[in-house]
């Protein structure tokens, strides 16, 4: 057999080829938007796509299983219950795909979303139990993937994990990520083993109660333009310049540039809507990173954005991203509102607010702004 995990550092992705030598029948499995990347590997050992196969409807990053399917007249594969808006060959748990003398078995373990499924590579000439999982988000090396964004259910983790710990100790793991947003506490080290995991994964020794609490504990910080990436994945909008495909060197500030920004300054808050009703500074506007995208047109290009989260994580990537969508103007406030309420200045409160905010005109001038257009992208959904 032919095995290759390629990792993506900009998004924490990581993609697979599997292959049989004897067939030359190849599978890609989560592959990113980039997926020429995959063209020289099947080419230089005269590989034939066969399966594309989707782990789940990502919310992270764009996939590109859709246009790698098409490409190669190859079979694209999610579970039964994915919801998407084009053709797909559905799986279903147990199921066996062929590839040569190997096999690639679905198991269903739904949690971080209700159509994740894991894929058990098996090569019964040489053994008939698997000898590796490609787990996408559902055991991740150090951690599980998060349910609490995106359709997720902890609960149902629970059993997808505990699914997946009855397999033998030596099967290695392969998740679809080692970094991101998708696991709140990654290793970092892209394969583990089942074995590893159930002895030294803090959160694989917990009862359910306190896993499901674990899991769903804290505001969900959804990734940046989740909204505008979970809606192309599905099909239902074309929007892959959601990604954030570059790191422009956006200049950080710290606190006082907020006391001298202009009175036409543009504070960005995108951190959840529920962070921001707690607390936030005076005059800031909120616009989540997971709705840039989607509500880019609220954000006007013609004066100083400052961008704020909680720490300075997001706000650097929502700054970056703003850059790359032609914000010249653009800089992160270091620290953030963190550091802001640390340095013993005022905070404001907000009413909890239920959903995302839309920022009213009055508001835009409250941060001293003009009249922006507030026009809607509306997202159709999936019936
Ligand atoms: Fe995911």
């Amino acid at each position: 057999m032919y095995f290759k995990q390629i990792l993506d550092e900009r998004c924490g992705c990581a993609s697979y080829l599997i292959a049989s030598r004897q067939s030359h029948e190849a599978a890609i499995v989560d592959p990113s938007i980039e997926i020429e990347q995959y063209e020289p590997l099947l080419r230089e050992r005269g590989f034939h796509l066969r399966y594309v196969i989707d782990t789940h409807v990502h919310a992270d990053h764009v996939s590109g299983a859709r246009k790698l399917a098409a490409q190669h007249g190859a079979e694209l594969c999610l579970h039964e219950s994915a919801r998407v808006a084009y053709p797909f060959r559905p799986l279903a748990n147990g199921e066996e795909l062929p590839l040569g003398q190997l096999k690639l078995k679905i198991l269903h373990t739904p949690g971080h979303r209700p159509e994740l499924i894991s894929v058990l590579v098996m090569n019964p000439p040489r053994s008939p139990e698997p000898s590796m999982v490609l787990t996408g988000d559902s055991l991740l090396v150090g951690d599980v993937g998060r349910p609490d964004f995106g359709g997720g259910d902890a609960s149902a983790q629970f059993e997808s994990i505990s699914k997946l710990l009855r397999l033998p100790d030596w099967v290695a793991v392969f998740p679809g990520h080692f970094e991101g947003p998708c696991g709140k506490g990654m290793c970092g080290r892209p394969s583990t083993t089942i074995g590893f995991e159930r002895l030294y994964s803090p959160l694989l020794h917990m009862d359910r109660d306190p896993f499901v609490a674990e899991l769903t504990n804290g505001v969900p910080a959804r990734p940046l333009n989740m909204t505008a990436i979970e809606a192309t994945n599905r099909g239902v909008a074309d929007m892959t310049w959601a990604m954030l495909t570059s790191s422009p060197a956006v200049d950080d500030v710290g606190l006082d540039a907020i006391d001298s920004a202009p009175p036409n300054a543009v504070i960005l808050d995108v951190r959840e809507p529920e962070e921001f009703a707690r607390e936030h500074v005076p005059g800031a506007v909120n616009v989540p990173q997971a709705d840039l995208a989607t509500r880019l047109d609220e954000i006007p290009r013609d004066r100083p954005i400052l961008t704020i989260c909680q720490s300075g994580t997001r706000s650097v990537r929502s700054a970056q991203f703003l850059y790359q969508q032609g914000y010249r103007n653009v800089t992160n406030v270091v620290g953030g509102t963190r550091a802001w309420r640390e340095a013993g200045r005022r905070v404001d409160s907000t009413e909890a607010a239920s959903g995302p905010l839309r920022i009213t005109d009055s508001e835009w001038a409250h941060a001293g702004a003009r009249t922006v257009n507030t026009a809607e992208t509306r997202i159709p959904s999936v019936g």
